[in-house]
């Protein structure tokens, strides 16, 4: 299956990044003129410009100078390369702050924010959205038609909160609307305890430190009521920009797992998802857990539209915000940009092409360092991955097919985090569903990541690791998908709340348990120097911090605890259901368990390695598909060389290297 490109007059993979050429507006001449002739030189095809330009653009009230961007525009299309244009809204100008200050957020602890810093505008402040919708009509008015103009970059790293006094009546507004009446709110939030009954709507706020903090029903609201406001607000943004520039995509940049936005929601109303990685490397053996983490964020911000995305920044070399700024090593810049493309990233892009002078990202790592030439090991890195590109046209809108999927869902992990007992700020439900995606990446499975309120229709797997909020008719879904023949997988700490954090009464996992055949009477939370193992097939697997005291209720008891008062009981478990099977792991067990494991469910459920099996320890194969062509994307994450045997021969993988092979599609 094949997508359209991204930006439809470039039918290649974009290469590019974050371009602020107004850092050098008073040397452009000297300075602009360089760009173009390094970008050329680097393959870039592509660059972000207009983001946090806002000053640079209108710096009075209504008088805007669009000049240097049409300069910059012009030059990019005379250079054959598409512009990501931005709406500035990622940073506010001071006259604005000034003069209105209601565009100022007020954050947790109500005090009102200062002008400085950026990504902290108001979203309720009519006169932000005012200004915000005039400078957006302005841009997508005048470039309408320019040959450069490629997508639309919404804002910048939407994130944040705001608890003004308009915030809070929009808040109220949004729980009035959800619940209807007071009495629906208070049964939800369990307000009857502690007497915290709300008796008028005017007492309802968001939750702060130094006020209602211990509502978790409150607090899962006013984390969606903040999605919602995001969304809104992009609707806002875009509105003029789909009306004036149909054909142009739109987007906006996101954080991977930021816990702020449930970005399964906000990816309803992008037209393409794109993602800022920036990867921790540390150039040693930790890199293959480093790769397992990026490969996830990869592959989640792909099932956010199910459709190939945009890396939209990474850097070239360290950033500047980590407390150790490491060099990447020779081959790994090639490697997390291949790696991207190789899970369904249709763009290489930085931030950014030319490192600021001054300010606060002086140095951090760029496409060109202040030296200013092509000379320096960096950019030669970049003009490889450059040239590599160039090589790559069959993968321009190739699927990523997998027949497995995992489930990470924001409001499981929000209940989560909220949750009292278990581990208290340690249920580590983030780092439990790369363990289980993790497995995969090891056996070269292509899986998905997907909301629990996605489809699972395609799937012959799916696992839900923690699955400790049940949204709407996710147990239904489940179980249906069990029936028809599915495959399905949860774990200890699943089906405890509704979508209020309401426990489920009668038993746990609440309405998964006909589905899982089980019940689960307790949970066991161990100190970190304590373990108890799960014996399965005659092997022993470590089993640590949670461990979840369950009945067979129906389910055949496969494996069993190895010590404690609950030495022999159940702890892995599989219910034949309909057509299918579902499987329950009681507790926390480390990666040896999960790859055996998901070895044999892919064994049984019919999962085939895109490559061979087994894989050596580090590496992995990944996936495009474009319906006619299949790239396969060998990538060693180790600092080690290593031997892949491949059905036609041995594969030699330097540290750190990416092999791409082609062979004829298996889907058509
Ligand atoms: C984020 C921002 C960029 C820049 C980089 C630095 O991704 O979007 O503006 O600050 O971080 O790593
Ligand atoms: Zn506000």
């Amino acid at each position: 299956m094949r997508y359209p490109p991204i930006v439809k007059k470039i039918p290649h993979l974009l290469h590019g990044g974050d371009y602020n050429p107004e850092q050098w507006l008073p040397w452009k001449d000297k300075i602009w003129k360089e760009d173009m002739r390094l970008a050329k030189l680097a393959g870039i095809n592509t660059l972000s410009v207009g983001i946090f330009s806002w000053t640079a653009l209108e710096p009075v009230e209504g008088e805007y100078h669009f000049e240097w961007l049409d300069e910059v525009m012009d030059m990019l299309a005379e250079n054959n390369m598409a512009a990501v244009l931005a709406t500035p809204s990622g940073a506010k100008p001071a006259w604005m702050s000034g003069k209105y200050p209601e565009i100022m957020r007020v954050n947790a602890m109500r005090q009102k924010e200062l002008h400085g810093g950026r990504h902290n505008h108001c979203l309720s402040s009519p006169v932000y959205r005012q200004k915000t919708l005039a400078i957006n009509t302005k841009l997508a008015e005048r470039y309408k038609n320019h040959p450069a103009l490629g997508v639309w970059h919404i804002s910048n790293e939407y994130g944040g909160e705001c608890h003004c006094p308009l915030c809070q009546e929009k808040f109220r507004a949004y729980l009035k609307e959800k619940y209807k009446t007071l009495d629906a709110l208070n049964v939800a939030w369990w307000t009857t305890f502690w007497s915290h009954t709300y008796t008028d709507w005017a007492q309802v706020e968001s939750p702060s430190p130094i006020g209602e903090g211990n509502l978790n029903g409150l607090r899962l609201d006013w984390r969606r009521f903040t999605t919602e406001q995001f969304v809104d607000f992009y609707l806002h943004e875009t509105s003029p920009l789909h009306k004036i520039t149909p054909d142009i995509p739109c987007t906006t940049n996101l954080m991977g797992t930021y816990p702020g936005i449930n970005y399964a929601r906000l990816a309803e109303v992008l037209d393409v998802a794109s993602f800022d990685s920036y990867p921790r490397w540390t150039s040693t053996e930790k890199d293959v857990e480093v790769g397992i983490r990026t490969a996830f964020n990869h592959d989640l911000t792909r099932g956010l539209k199910g459709k190939p995305f945009m890396l939209m920044e990474s850097c070239p070399s360290a950033t500047n915000w980590r407390a150790v700024a490491k060099l990447h090593r020779p081959n790994l810049h090639m490697l997390q940009s291949i790696q991207a493309v190789a899970h369904g990233s249709d763009t290489v892009q930085y931030f950014q092409f030319r490192k600021s002078r001054g300010g606060p990202e002086q140095f951090h790592g760029a496409v060109v360092d202040h030296e200013g030439t092509e000379k320096p090991r960096v950019f030669q890195d970049v003009a490889a991955v450059g040239e590599r590109l160039k090589g790559l046209d069959n993968v321009v809108g190739a699927d990523t097919p997998s027949k497995a999927a995992v489930i990470f869902d924001w409001n499981v992990r929000w209940a989560l985090d909220d949750a009292k007992g278990f581990l208290q700020d340690k249920t580590g439900y983030e780092q439990t569903v790369v363990d289980h995606y993790g497995a995969f990446w090891k056996l070269g499975i292509p899986v998905d990541v997907i909301d629990s309120t996605r489809s699972f229709d395609k799937y012959d797997v799916l696992i839900a690791p923690m699955l400790f909020l049940l949204r709407d008719n996710a147990a239904e879904r489940i179980d249906a998908f069990v029936q028809r023949g599915g495959t399905f997988i949860a774990t200890y700490a699943s089906g405890y709340v509704n979508e209020s954090a309401l426990a489920f009464l009668g038993g746990f996992p609440g309405p998964l348990k006909e589905t899982l055949g089980i019940w689960c009477e307790e949970i066991d939370a161990l100190f970190p120097e304590d373990s108890n193992s799960i014996e399965w097939q005659g092997k022993s697997y470590r089993a640590f911090d949670l461990c979840e005291l369950i009945h067979a209720e129906g389910a055949e008891v496969l494996g069993a605890y190895g010590s404690d008062f609950y030495a022999g009981q159940a702890a892995l478990t599989c219910n034949k259901r309909g057509k299918g099977k579902a499987y329950f792991i009681a507790a926390r067990t480390n990666g040896d368990l999960l790859k055996d494991f998901y070895g044999f469910i892919a064994k049984d459920a019919g999962l085939k390695p895109v490559l061979v099996d087994p894989l050596p320890e580090g590496v992995t194969a990944q996936v495009r598909d474009n319906g006619k062509t299949e790239s396969v994307f060998i990538m060693n994450f180790t600092d080690k060389d290593k031997q892949v045997k491949g059905p036609s021969g041995t594969i030699a993988l330097a540290p750190f290297e990416v092999k791409i092979i082609e062979r004829d599609s298996q889907s058509s």
